[in-house]
């Protein structure tokens, strides 16, 4: 029988948490009165950020100042104007942030390419970021916010929520208390067919703009392209590589983070990717990406070998998952740990599940429990406690996602990676993915 997380011992979440979590780099900029609230804008008030804006507005010291969105609609501005109806509205980022000087901290719910432009803005002016996942467009981006958040002394958490969940939370800690042993190998897999468009030709024509649309901030940095009506906004610039990250970005964060957070990992040293031919624009709707990470305390050798796979139905190969037995229902996204003691299922998102093998620990399994993600960071902000996906443990963690996306590009090639130089250093064609390029009048200030 497997050990599942349903037979609980709940531990005390504040005795454990610190033990079994890494640690930011704790950032205070100011000590906040007992009544004193944290004041916030939103950027991206509608989608995820909707659930984010109330996420962090939940917490009673947290005020809502500002709200931001380049469509007007109800689904996107208007519902939190109504919600939020003391709250300055914009339609421009940047005209928020020129007004900004009652804000301590932005929410950037916006899509993929433009985290980096709006958080990079917002930390040169001393603002805490709480920036959707992954972090990031660019390697580069990410690291440069990495180094701005460290720079300004900010407090600052990535919104891979799930790492907050008891699921994955209790997963980390199994690993952390050597449950498993020392880990030989890691499966990550996601195989979900995403309604998103992948893998197809770019359109051609355009459509009317709709008029709470504003297209042309929309596309920000991004190279100027036609409207197309469930194309790209809302939701749907997922596919497409000048504005997502596909599959992998828009799902690694969070499926590969109880392994970065349970084995430490940093960056990884090399990486293939195999997949098929690229289309110009979109996507890829398959890829299997296979890194190879420095072996940490948790590892059994000096490297360790993590693979993810990603296609419609995808799982990983039986053979792979050690002690999970062959038929074992595996879930639809998720990640095997396999340890020299046992294996562990945790599926995305649910409590994990050990196999263990003789020598399995008699009793109960502890449970950790789950903490507010939103409010943690509000929290940090005000001084009170810290952040467990900052920039520094979601810098790394992005830059292996997008290195994936990268060898994307070049299947079937490794890419050779030093993570202290931003350098691929076996393949120039592949480095000049590490940066891109931004519209005129558009270019992000860097550290
Ligand atoms: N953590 C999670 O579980 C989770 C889930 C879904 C999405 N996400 C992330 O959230 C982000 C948004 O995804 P989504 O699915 O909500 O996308 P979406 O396109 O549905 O919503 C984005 C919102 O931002 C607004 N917006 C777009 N560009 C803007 C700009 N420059 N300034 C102001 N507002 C702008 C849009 O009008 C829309 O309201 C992405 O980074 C995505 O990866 C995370």
């Amino acid at each position: 029988m497997p050990h599942t997380a349903n037979r609980r011992s709940f531990i005390q979440a504040a005795s454990l948490a610190g033990a079994a979590l890494s640690l930011p780099a704790a950032q205070y900029s100011r000590v906040y009165g007992a009544n004193e609230k944290l004041r916030i804008a939103s950027v991206g008030t509608g989608g995820k950020g909707w659930s984010d804006l109330n996420g962090v507005a939940a917490s009673p010291e947290v005020q809502v100042v500002g709200l931001c969105n380049i469509d007007s609609s109800r689904a996107h501005l208007g519902q939190a104007a109504e919600k939020y109806p003391n709250a300055r509205q914009y339609a421009d980022w940047r005209k928020l942030l020129d007004a900004s000087k009652d804000i301590d901290g932005v929410l950037v719910s916006t899509p993929d390419f433009m985290h980096a432009p709006i958080s990079m803005a917002a930390m040169h002016l001393g603002k805490h970021v709480f920036c959707q996942k992954p972090l990031s467009h660019s390697v580069h981006e990410a690291r440069q916010m990495q180094l701005a958040a460290q720079k300004y002394d900010l407090v600052t958490q990535m919104c891979n929520q799930i790492q907050s969940h008891s699921a994955y939370r209790t997963a980390v800690h199994w690993v952390h208390s050597g449950l498993l042993g020392k880990v030989k190998e890691v499966h990550s897999w996601q195989g979900g067919q995403p309604s998103w468009p992948r893998n197809i030709p770019a359109p051609q024509g355009s459509d009317p703009v709709p008029t709470t649309v504003d297209w042309e901030l929309w596309q920000g940095v991004a190279p100027d392209r036609h409207y197309k009506t469930g194309m790209y906004h809302p939701f749907n610039w997922r596919g497409w590589q000048d504005y997502g990250t596909g599959q992998l970005g828009d799902f690694a964060c969070h499926i590969l983070d109880p392994v970065f957070k349970s084995l430490k990992l940093g960056s990884p040293t090399r990486l293939t990717v195999q997949a098929p031919a690229l289309l110009p624009e979109s996507w890829t709707d398959r890829s299997t990406v296979r890194y190879e990470f420095p072996g940490t305390e948790y590892t059994l050798n000096r490297s360790i070998p993590v693979t993810w796979y990603d296609a419609a139905g995808v799982l990983p190969p039986r053979e792979r998952l050690g002690s999970v037995p062959t038929d074992y229902k595996l879930p639809g996204a998720g990640s095997v740990i396999v340890g020299e003691k046992g294996s562990m299922v945790i599926p995305h998102v649910a409590m994990p599940t050990l196999f263990p093998v003789d020598q399995s620990p008699a009793g109960e399994l502890p449970v950790i429990e789950g903490v507010d993600h939103y409010t943690q960071w509000a929290d940090a902000c005000r001084g009170v406690g810290q952040t467990t996906s900052h920039f520094d443990y979601a810098g790394p963690l992005t830059e292996a996602v997008l290195l994936g996306t990268i060898g994307i590009r070049f299947p079937d090639q490794e890419l050779q990676w030093n993570a202290k130089k931003l350098e691929i250093t076996n393949l120039p064609a592949a480095q000049e993915w590490i940066s891109k390029s931004y519209r005129n009048g558009w270019e992000p200030a860097w550290v």
